[in-house]
């Protein structure tokens, strides 16, 4: 080796351990900062020394597809069970240059809640901060943002089979995430979203304060309801709405190849389902892919339902509204509505309810979705594309979820939460592919048939913006200059998709609250001026 060589190894190595001792110092006075502002905290602070620190790292991360392998691991992990712990770690990250990412349930679609490429940065894991307190009463609950909707829907069945909350299917969705991004479910045409159904919360903003709704004033309690987590705050808890249903509704579903009937059963489906009754939701679930090892492949349309009444009212219903599907009694079960939850989990309805308290289990298939609202049907000539996309040998398996709107979601005005998505659009679909492969190769084939089958749709879906929804959140759509310096035409391009108008407001909103942009991302809304 050369002497130069090895005189620039050595100034580089001199580098690196300077700038370690750096960190390492720096380090140091941050666990001090914490044990200043809240004595308690040392046991629940996670650095890389602590054994479980890794397993609590990748216990909640599920999308291998952004955390494998090389994510930045964060500084320190946070598990606060205290409301002074949260105010400490904002505090002490302001004060010493760290980044905060806030995990609720860890189902971040890209992994913003635990990944962070903008080192240092620690994560504030609301796990311990779960507790869920229900008042029928009043039919209103306290939840704190590290439960999940699943322990939400037990929680309020043990105390009555008659009241439920409108939120999503999958059970080990975290209550913070899901609220602050809107949360849609079976629920959704009679009820709107589970933001929709929020009445107060507590948040510890960026200078480490803990504001109620009251002292957080009614632009800030907007925002946080949809305009996207990671950036208004740490919310801990929320005050909803519980809503009633009857103690017998009935769930139906009906499997059909994708053959030429089922697929024009699926081009009819778009001219009811948002005019139905709000009691009844009806959706469609296109699967297609190409297994590998001789597995058949999967292509299927499977309609699902459920219905705020019993089974005859429900078949009566259908005969007026949708004879062609010719649903029967075979296809659907009467149950309660927290059965209903287990059977939209996919459990059955002779499972107890303990398995909707099920825990996150590392997931090893990655993923990817993507999302659009339709204003006007889809043309069967528009559909023969969508039908060759899902035959394609280029994926293993893929999903498209066809939701319906309409009922109370064409009642909310678009600008009373941030979610503006409501009585323009019929239906939305969202897009989901997976591979179980770690390949670089699988990766890019399934990504880019996704990405392929998004511009191939953009005719025949919402446009300028064409709409997305913030909870499957997707950064092909844009992202904050990670400087800092994006500008309002620069985020407009995926702040529009997601809010719509409203996206102006949340700007406003940022710029009072968190001027400096202590709460940030890839997707966060920016602090930008507007005249
Ligand atoms: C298997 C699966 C099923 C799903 N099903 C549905 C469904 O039926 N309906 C639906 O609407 N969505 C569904 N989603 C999407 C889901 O609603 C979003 O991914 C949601 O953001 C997840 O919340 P979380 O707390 O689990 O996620 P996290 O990853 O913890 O958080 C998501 C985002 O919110 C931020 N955040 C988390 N907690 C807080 C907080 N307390 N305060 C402020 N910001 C916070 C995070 O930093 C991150 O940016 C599903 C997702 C998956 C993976
Ligand atoms: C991690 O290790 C430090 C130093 O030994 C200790 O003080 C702290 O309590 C540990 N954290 C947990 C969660 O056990
Ligand atoms: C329900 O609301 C009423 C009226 O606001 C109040 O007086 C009562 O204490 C509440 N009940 C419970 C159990 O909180
Ligand atoms: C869609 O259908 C497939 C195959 O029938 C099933 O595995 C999947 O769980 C369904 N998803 C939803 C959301 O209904
Ligand atoms: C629905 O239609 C079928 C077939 O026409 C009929 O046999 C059945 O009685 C009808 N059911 C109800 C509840 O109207």
């Amino acid at each position: 080796m050369s002497a130069t060589v090895m005189n620039a190894l050595f100034i580089l190595s001199s580098f690196t351990v300077l700038w370690a001792a750096a960190l390492a110092h720096k380090h140091e006075h941050f666990l001090q900062c914490l044990s200043i502002h809240s004595r308690d905290i040392s046991k629940l602070i996670y650095t890389p020394i602590n054994s479980s620190y890794s397993s609590l790292l990748t216990s909640y991360a599920l999308n291998p597809r952004v955390s494998i392998p090389a994510t930045p691991n964060p500084h320190v992990i946070i598990k606060p069970s205290h409301l002074s712990h949260i105010q400490a770690a904002v505090v002490c990250s302001k004060s010493h240059g760290f980044q905060i990412r806030t995990r609720s349930g860890g189902h971040d679609a890209e992994g913003l809640s635990y990944i962070s490429h903008h080192l240092p940065f620690i994560i504030v894991d609301l796990k311990n901060l779960n507790s869920i307190t229900v008042n029928i009463e009043n039919n209103t609950a306290w939840v704190q943002s590290g439960a999940t909707i699943g322990e939400v829907y037990y929680e309020i069945a043990k105390k009555s089979r008659t009241l439920a909350f409108p939120a999503g299917v999958c059970p080990t969705v975290g209550f913070g995430g899901h609220l602050s991004g809107g949360g849609y479910g079976w629920l959704m045409r009679k009820y709107g979203l589970a933001a929709d159904n929020v009445v107060d919360a507590y948040l510890v903003d960026a200078y480490g304060k803990v504001l109620d709704r009251e002292a957080m004033g009614e632009d800030l309690f907007w925002a946080i309801r949809g305009g996207g987590g990671g950036s208004f705050g740490i919310v801990v808890g929320w005050k909803v709405k519980l809503v009633a249903v009857p103690a017998i509704v009935t769930t139906c579903q009906l499997e059909k190849n994708l053959d030429g009937y089922a697929k024009k059963l699926v081009y009819q489906w778009q001219y009811v389902a948002n005019k139905m009754d709000e009691n009844l939701l009806l959706g469609v679930n296109l699967t297609g892919g190409n297994p590998t090892q001789g597995a058949k492949p999967n292509h299927k349309a499977t309609f699902f339902s459920l219905f705020l009444g019993n089974s005859h009212d429900l078949i009566a219903t259908m005969n007026t509204t949708f004879p062609q599907l010719g649903l029967t009694n075979n296809d659907c079960q009467q149950t309660s509505w927290i059965q209903s939850t287990l059977l939209a989990a996919g459990f059955t309805s002779r499972d107890p309810l303990e398995f909707l308290l099920t825990k996150t289990s590392f997931n090893t298939v990655a993923y990817k979705i993507k999302s659009d609202y339709v204003n006007k049907p889809i043309s069967k000539h528009a559909f023969k594309g969508i039908w060759d996309r899902l035959k394609s040998p280029k994926m293993e398996s893929a999903q498209l979820l066809l939701f319906p709107y309409g009922g109370r979601m064409s009642k909310i005005p678009t600008w009373e939460t941030p979610f503006s998505h409501r009585a323009e659009f019929m239906y939305k679909i969202s897009y989901v592919v997976g591979w179980a492969e770690q390949s670089r190769e699988a990766s890019e084939r399934n990504l880019n048939w996704v990405r392929e089958f998004y511009e191939y749709m953009s005719p025949f879906v919402s446009n300028s913006p064409r709409a997305a929804y913030v909870n499957y959140r997707d950064l092909d759509i844009g992202m904050n200059n990670e400087y800092g310096s994006t500008s309002y035409e620069e985020a407009r391009v995926w702040g529009e998709m997601y809010f719509g108008d409203n996206f102006k407001r949340l700007v406003r909103v940022k710029n009072k609250v968190d001027p400096l942009n202590f709460f940030r991302h890839e997707q966060s809304v920016p602090p930008l001026a507007l005249s």
